[in-house]
């Protein structure tokens, strides 16, 4: 296919998806109009016990491995400030991470891998994924069974840090552990004028907020990047009354698994013995995220030196403690997750986001090339195999 033309379908279908967003779980449209575009070129939607995204298949004509190459689909719940032709057409709902350019150019490779089909040796599933935002969608994925038989898996994020052409590779992690905890301190009400007579909770969440952030700056080695982030705290709700409890919630950020064990084990100690040193009980409840990406090295490797073949810059991506739930992934499959360059722009999550949409039919291109490649270097690699 001429790549203005595939060019001029994409941006077409990426002006849809960018006018139509829907929340994670919420999928619904979105996840019709894939199927239909998919379906209406000759490829096969598995059949799966997803409530919203889709999986479709390529079935190259030669024996092969599987790989997988991921999209996320859902938008976020911002209202859209950009005078875009194709605004968002929802109000209170915005493509503001690029979720629709994914989308999109995940579609224009299944297009170009459809015509290389008898070329291909081996298989590979296009996951159009539910709910990123909500940094569990790739759970369910997962657990539809889909990815048993894959033994490599791809995925791409827009990145306003470069420009359209450039894409973004680098080996190890490029986004953090995402841990959120929250914590109640028991202590005992009494009236403002007879603190002896009470344990204030609030005295205690004072310090422990201080010694919190002494696991950052004394626990953890200079050299590693993490975060601990108290973003939320309340108690009481008068002036003469020392309240029952107090509540304080957050965030802990991690690149090894190592350090997130670790950071969790320090929260909960400091928490225990800094509320007993007040004469209080505290209660940790921990809600794990997703894990840090872990990028293969091979596969980076192998990436990189499509993208050079294909054109195309590569630059090292600038290391977030954001979060990305395709983490998941390559703690079961080997992964690769590849920044597109879409431009400067508002950042990610801002009413004035924007990608710009000249990096599409690129994308898609790289993509297809790299899966049509790294198939047949698996097939040739029996350590992959
Ligand atoms: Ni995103």
């Amino acid at each position: 296919m001429k790549k203005e033309i595939l060019q001029q379908q994409l941006e077409e279908q990426f002006q849809w998806f960018h006018s139509h967003p829907e929340l994670s779980y919420e999928e619904y449209e979105t996840t019709k109009r894939i199927r239909t575009l998919l379906e209406e070129k000759g490829i096969e939607v598995l059949d799966l016990p997803l409530e919203t995204g889709l999986v479709g298949v390529i079935h190259g004509k030669h024996s092969g491995p599987v790989i997988a190459l991921r999209c996320d689909i859902d938008a976020l719940p911002i209202e859209e400030e950009t005078s875009l032709e194709w605004k968002s057409k929802i109000s209170g709902k915005m493509h503001a991470c690029g979720h629709d350019f994914h989308i999109t150019a995940l579609y224009g490779t299944a297009l170009l891998l459809k015509e290389r089909e008898e070329e291909l040796h081996g298989t590979v599933k296009l996951i159009f994924q539910p709910a990123e935002e909500s940094s569990l969608g790739a759970l369910k994925i997962i657990e539809s069974g889909v990815l048993e038989d894959v033994s490599a898996i791809f995925g791409i994020h827009s990145s306003s840090d470069f420009p359209v052409g450039t894409l973004g590779i680098k080996a190890g992690s490029v986004t953090a552990g995402v841990d959120r905890f929250k914590i109640t301190i028991r202590g005992f009400g009494t009236h403002a004028g007879h603190p002896d007579e009470g344990r204030d909770p609030i005295v205690a969440m004072a310090a422990l907020i201080q010694s919190l952030q002494s696991i950052v700056s004394r626990n953890l080695n200079p050299f590693s990047a993490g975060l601990l982030s108290i973003t939320h705290v309340s108690a009481g709700n008068t002036w003469n009354v020392i309240p029952e409890n107090s509540f304080l919630e957050g965030t802990i950020r991690t690149l090894t698994k190592e350090e997130r064990q670790f950071m969790e084990l320090r929260l909960r100690e400091i928490t225990e013995y800094t509320a007993k040193a007040y004469g209080m009980e505290a209660e940790v409840e921990w809600i794990a995220g997703p894990p840090a990406t872990k990028n293969d090295e091979a596969l980076a490797e192998f990436s990189k030196k499509i993208a050079i073949e294909e054109n195309m810059k590569v630059a090292t991506p600038i290391q977030s403690l954001g979060g990305e739930d395709f983490a998941f992934y390559q703690e079961a499959i080997k992964g690769m997750f590849i920044q597109v360059g879409t431009g400067k722009t508002y950042p990610n999550h801002h009413p004035k986001f924007q990608v710009n949409p000249d990096a599409l039919s690129s994308a898609s291109q790289y993509l297809s090339v790299l899966s049509e490649k790294v198939l047949l270097e698996l097939k040739e690699s029996e350590a992959y195999l």
